[in-house]
């Protein structure tokens, strides 16, 4: 019975995404940090809302076409899969393209949720849409250029021209400080909504220190 709850759901659901005023509180980070603990995931936010309205794709005993299509390294029975990849989810919740059918969850439910996601990302920053303020101004180039050059510069070098850039347009080169500053907001976008890294769509949820330090760096300011 418990099994058939999260279909029944599916069935009678009508879609209508969060209140603006829901999505623009979420950005205001996290509140009661008690709130991003594996206790409250336990107690709370698993069973009324990862359970009724993301278990059903999105669990770690659910194997090949009993996942409908989830990616296997995103399980919301685990708080640690469910933590890792908080913007993401957020960002999916809250433009409706998940759960992609069925209910959604109800004005108190999403609250929950957004309190999760803002207090259980890695280190309790809240890494949301937008850039934040600098945490750390000693922060440079070189913190971050291994990260830019393993997951972007095989196409966003300044080494590369024609074909071997794959797409990636002229002058956008990552391991120039300046192009990155100049497509700063844009940069973190495209991360944040999974756009790019080009072809690695589980970089928020597998690297999540990976992202934090490309949004550290682009809060900062981007410095050489
Ligand atoms: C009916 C099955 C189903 C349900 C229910 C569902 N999802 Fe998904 N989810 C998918 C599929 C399929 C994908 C991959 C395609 C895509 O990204 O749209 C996915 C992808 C995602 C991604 C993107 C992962 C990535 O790395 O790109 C997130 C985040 C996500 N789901 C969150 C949720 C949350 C949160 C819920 C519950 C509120 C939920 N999903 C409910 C099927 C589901
Ligand atoms: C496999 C190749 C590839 C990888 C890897 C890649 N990109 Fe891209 N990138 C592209 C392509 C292709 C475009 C052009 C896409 C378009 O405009 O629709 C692009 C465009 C961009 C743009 C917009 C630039 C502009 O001036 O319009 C940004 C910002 C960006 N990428 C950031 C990144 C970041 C950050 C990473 C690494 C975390 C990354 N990309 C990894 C191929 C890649």
């Amino acid at each position: 019975m418990r099994h058939l709850l999260p279909l029944l759901i599916l069935l009678w659901g009508c879609p209508e995404g969060p209140s603006e005023e829901l999505q623009f509180e979420g950005r205001a980070g996290c509140e009661d940090e008690a709130h991003g603990t594996e206790a409250y995931f336990d107690e709370t936010v698993a069973p009324e809302v990862f359970e009724p309205y993301c278990q059903y794709c999105h669990r770690s005993d659910r194997e090949g076409p009993d996942r409908h299509g989830a990616p296997d390294y995103l399980n919301f029975d685990d708080f640690d899969s469910a933590r890792s990849a908080t913007a993401l989810t957020w960002a999916r919740v809250a433009e409706a393209t998940m759960p992609p059918v069925g209910a959604l969850p109800s004005e108190a439910e999403y609250a929950t949720l957004l309190e999760f996601l803002e207090c259980a990302t890695p280190d309790n920053r809240s890494y949301a849409e937008e850039l934040g303020a600098c945490a750390d101004d000693s922060l440079t180039y070189a913190d971050v250029a291994p990260v830019f050059e393993a997951r972007c510069n095989a196409c966003h070098s300044s080494s590369l021209s024609g074909g071997d850039r794959n797409g990636a347009p002229d002058g956008a080169n990552w391991d120039e400080p300046a192009a990155i500053r100049g497509s700063a907001e844009l940069m973190w976008t495209y991360v944040f909504t999974s756009f790019m890294p080009l072809g690695q769509p589980d970089f928020l949820a597998d690297s999540p220190d990976d992202a934090l330090a490309i949004y550290d760096y682009l809060s900062c300011g981007a410095p050489d």
